[in-house]
């Protein structure tokens, strides 16, 4: 087993080690340090608007020319919830807002602009940006046609091994297998479900169904992990908690102790935040929301109502009702340290495990 192998290939890139992209988190430059130390940084774009989208990568590719990705949230955008379950979900969190001191402006549901990825591919096709990835799904059938005819090497995220299958039938070059211990959102897109299988189990079980590279990603923390997964099945693998703390992270003080205290018992999967399911810290706002007995909205829109407090939390370095994504074993995460020097770290440590990495 050596580190070129096809997803090296299929990349361009010396190690097999991809930077989990992470929206709020993961700077240009985290992403330029990854791909400069060999590995390949992911520049999350989410549901940015297209200038937005096109500023960041323009920031990127100025502090590479290593290959990057750039990471797209693909689904289609719900319809409006009922004005009243938006109203009633706002008086809560406007209610736990002032219980802690934090003024956060009212958000109007008429005047919500929410982006779609579909104004992000033009984008992704004109930069000529070379990598995309995907959550919550891939793009219609127009956007992977625009994506393919750029010559864009597409990754898929699946949640289990049926989403596996589909993202390969529809032409994905690799697939990143989310295990549930991962942080953040669960990339879950099929049958409206939740799987929540371990990254042993479906490692293994996605590798020996699809015939492309498949890529771990869940508590891939050190050496070991990656050893783990390439003996697995993964060709790769996509660490995201273990960059939290890094130089480069956009986390505040306070959220970074957080992460830095937690233990294996300290996330859980929650939609308080966005809609969506994601596994992170727990705080004010998952219990306001949790401990309520109203529905919370569809994604995006309960991500959107959110948002300002996010915001103004963080300003204030308070992390109650910041939404602080973290994996499983995001308390190994180190601190202290630059994004090149954990790429560094998982290298040596999978070498001094598996010596024929090194060729
Ligand atoms: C803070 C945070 C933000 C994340 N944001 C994104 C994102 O924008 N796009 C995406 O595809 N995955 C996102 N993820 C999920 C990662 O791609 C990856 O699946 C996860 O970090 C792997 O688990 P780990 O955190 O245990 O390493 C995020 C994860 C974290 C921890």
């Amino acid at each position: 087993m050596q580190w070129k192998n096809k997803l090296t290939d299929l990349l361009g890139i010396q190690y097999p080690i991809i930077q989990a992209p992470m929206l709020g988190i993961t700077t240009p430059e985290m992403v330029a340090a990854v791909s400069n130390a060999g590995g390949l940084g992911s520049l999350p774009v989410g549901n940015m608007d297209a200038d937005a989208a096109r500023a960041v990568i323009r920031k990127t590719k100025s502090l590479t020319s290593q290959p990057f990705a750039v990471n797209v949230f693909a689904y289609d955008i719900p319809i409006s919830p009922e004005a009243a379950a938006f109203d009633a979900m706002q008086q809560l969190l406007q209610a736990t807002y002032s219980r802690s001191g934090l003024g956060v402006p009212v958000v109007e549901l008429q005047s919500l602009h929410l982006n779609s990825y579909k104004d992000i591919l033009p984008v992704l096709a004109e930069e000529k940006t070379g990598i995309v990835s995907f959550t919550f799904g891939i793009p219609d059938d127009g956007g992977l046609a625009l994506l393919q005819q750029s010559g864009a090497k597409m990754i898929g995220t699946a949640t289990s091994v049926e989403e596996a299958v589909y993202l390969e039938q529809k032409g994905m070059h690799a697939i990143v297998a989310q295990g549930a211990e991962a942080g953040g959102h669960r990339g879950t897109f099929l049958n409206n479900g939740l799987p929540q299988i371990g990254s042993m189990a479906l490692i293994p079980q996605v590798a020996d169904r699809v015939g492309v590279p498949v890529i771990a990603a869940g508590a891939v923390m050190d050496g070991r992990g990656v050893a783990a997964s390439l003996m697995l099945g993964a060709a790769g693998v996509q660490p995201g908690s273990a960059f939290l703390l890094t130089d480069e992270s956009l986390a505040s003080a306070a959220h970074k102790a957080a992460i830095a205290a937690s233990t294996d018992t300290s996330t859980r999967l929650t939609r308080a935040f966005s809609g969506r399911w994601a596994r992170g810290l727990y705080n004010t706002l998952i219990s306001a929301v949790e401990e309520s007995d109203l529905q919370v909205l569809p994604y995006p829109y309960q991500d959107a109502l959110t948002q300002p407090a996010r915001k103004a939390s963080k300003a204030q370095d308070n992390p109650s009702f910041v939404a602080m994504w973290a994996g499983q074993a995001a308390g190994m995460a180190k601190g202290g340290t630059s994004a090149a020097a954990v790429v560094k770290g998982l290298i040596a440590g999978a070498e001094a495990l598996l010596p024929s990495l090194k060729g």
